[in-house]
């Protein structure tokens, strides 16, 4: 080794040791007749000590340090005078008698410290030199602790890890693929997986009746804070279970998490159906650390005159605790927010509740106070507090209610990043109709089961069938989901006719998994966890980004290494493609 010690682990008993540190110099400062430099490593930073009258020459070579030089330093461990509570190296530094510059640095773009002055952009293009800084590490730490227990969690519970392919075939549903032409196939192309879905299904029926792995998977589609066009699941698939089996397991591995990485014991989880988190939370990922659930008022606003409720296919309020308050100024922000076309409300009704017992409505001219004292009664509204209530189309207001919902719930400060609100969300519709496509799409995949009672429905009322679906949501984040699968090719075919493919079109895409399931395929059902915003979760942040150590940019770009670019246009010909850009 080129250093006896790191730059983190030098305390006062160590004093009068002989060291070698190697680092990078975080900086340098002059004081007298001394210089001091700050080295830095995975581990910490240690303040290296020169003294000019001991050794000019040194002193010397120490000040000409720059910023983000890469030496290597020996000398020996010292109390220091002036401490440094701030880091765990703070009571000692190092009088140096030997230096080394192994590398010297150019003046990095932005400043390696907690708090740089780089932008996101800048940072990214040299994402190498913010993976020096400490919360980049911290989180790349994070990431790598949640693998490994991950992996010692589904290991004891004798899960074994198969790698399944990355070049594999590309099939229409779902998000759109990757595609990867082949040379030597003129006019064919693989597909990056989506996720390693058919593969693990046929490793059921291959007998490995627990299977995972931490998989990259790959969708072209959209970014946003939670998505990347390439991303890790936990990928998960067990033989002979129930949907409550599969449940436990995986509740049972984030509880594994909770405990071992982040510390939080008594972890529970509730289980609520598609149909009341979308009437409750307007979401099929209800933020369940504060409750504020949407009450219908339909039957108290109907017909009093008030054009805008009477016109409304569903009128919803919530009740946001010590709101009554807000100021004009606070109500019209709200109104315009609303508005906005990602909301997409008309307006926004409000109700102060006094403490004196009277209302103070937006509606005042048709509404009287008892009208208004029924909507806080429905609302388990308290003086005090403010009902806030949207209307039109039901599915936009639900919606925007729920966007509503989580934005009060954050004016409130009821998301505390350190407080968990774990759940499973089960029973999801089957299937989701496509005005534009006229067709069904798999609300989660095609080879997800019904319900055992809703399968006589598949073909007469396909809109009301319920899969055997589950997500597991976290602070209103999806951070999983699966399903009990179709094990039978009988009812598999069933599903490939209610979406619309052809018996041709179903062999053609999926033909090795309808004669895998020829040969005996096993009742199994599994999940997948979006890795990168599990770490997120735990992190306290919202961009998976953070978690990644070389993320895409929002336009899907690596900028650090300038990727997609174009191709030689032999590269182009050897995969007989012709480009006309
Ligand atoms: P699904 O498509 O729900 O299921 O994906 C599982 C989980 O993966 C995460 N996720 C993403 N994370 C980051 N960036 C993305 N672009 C992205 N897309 C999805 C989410 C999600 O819950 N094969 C099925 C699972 C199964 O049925 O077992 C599947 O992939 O956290």
């Amino acid at each position: 080794m080129l250093r006896t010690h790191n730059c983190g682990e030098l305390r006062l008993s160590d004093a009068g040791k002989e060291v070698v540190l190697c680092g990078w110099v975080q900086r340098s400062r002059e004081l007298g007749g001394m210089t001091f430099v700050e080295l830095r490593d995975r581990y910490g930073i240690t303040q290296l000590a020169f003294n000019v009258q001991t050794n000019a020459e040194l002193c010397k070579q120490a000040r000409e340090l720059g910023r983000e030089f890469v030496v290597s330093a020996e000398g020996v461990v010292a109390e220091r005078s002036s401490k440094n509570t701030k880091i765990p190296t703070g009571d000692i530094e190092l009088i140096v008698n030997k230096l080394d510059i192994l590398n010297p640095s150019e003046i990095p773009p932005f400043t390696i410290e907690d708090d740089t002055d780089g932008g996101d952009e800048l940072r990214m293009k040299y994402r190498y030199l913010d993976i020096r800084r400490k919360p980049v590490r911290k989180n790349l730490e994070l990431r790598h602790k949640m693998a490994i227990e991950t992996r010692k969690y589904l290991n004891d519970q004798d899960f074994i890890e198969v790698e399944t392919p990355v070049l594999i075939k590309s099939t229409p549903e779902g998000a759109r693929d990757f595609l990867v032409p082949s040379r030597i196939n003129p006019g064919q192309f693989y597909a990056l997986p989506q996720s390693p879905q058919t593969f693990k299904q046929l490793l059921m029926v291959g007998g490995i009746d627990r299977y995972f792995q931490i998989v990259k998977c790959f969708r072209d589609e959209d970014l946003r804070a939670d998505r990347q066009p390439e991303f890790t699941q936990i990928d998960c698939e067990m033989s002979f279970v129930t949907r409550d089996d599969i449940l436990n397991t995986f509740e049972g591995l984030a509880k594994h998490l909770f405990k071992t990485v982040k510390g939080v014991e008594n972890i529970s989880f509730d289980r609520i159906t598609y149909a009341d988190a979308m009437k409750y939370y307007g979401s099929d990922k209800p933020d369940l650390r504060f409750d504020m659930k949407f009450v219908e008022l339909n039957d108290l606003v109907k017909s009093k005159g008030f054009q805008v409720f009477d016109d409304a296919e569903i009128v919803l309020g919530i009740c946001a605790n010590g709101c009554g308050e807000y100021t004009r100024k606070q109500l019209d922000e709200l109104t315009e927010w609303v508005k906005r076309p990602q909301i997409g409300a008309k307006g926004l009704v409000y109700v102060k509740c006094n403490s004196d017992g009277s209302y103070k409505s937006s509606v005042d001219k048709f509404y009287s106070q008892e009208s208004l004292a029924e909507w806080a009664k429905a609302l388990n509204a308290k003086p005090g507090d403010i009902l806030l209530v949207l209307a039109g189309d039901k599915n936009q207001t639900l919606k925007g209610m729920g966007e509503l919902r989580l934005e009060m719930g954050s004016q409130l400060n009821l998301r505390d990043v350190n407080k968990f609100a774990c759940a499973w969300v089960v029973d999801f519709p089957l299937l989701e109709y496509d005005k534009d496509a006229k067709r069904y799409f798999a609300m989660h995949h095609p080879f997800t089961s019904p319900v055992a009672e809703d399968i006589d429905k598949l073909e007469s009322d396909p809109a009301n069938v319920r899969a055997n679906a589950y997500d597991m949501v976290i602070n209103g984040v999806e951070i999983g989901g699966g399903s009990i699968r179709i094990f039978n090719s009988v009812l598999q075919n069933k599903m490939f006719k209610v979406l619309g493919f052809t018996e041709e079109e179903a062999r053609s895409q999926f033909g090795f998994l309808l004669d895998a399931f020829k040969y005996g395929a096993p009742p199994h059902g599994g999940i997948a966890f979006g890795f990168d915003r599990f770490c997120s979760l735990f992190g306290g942040s919202e961009s998976i980004r953070d978690y990644i150590a070389f993320p895409k940019n929002n336009a899907g770009r690596d900028v650090m290494i300038d990727s997609p670019s174009k191709v030689d246009i032999q590269q182009l010909k050897d995969l007989h493609l012709k480009l006309d850009l």
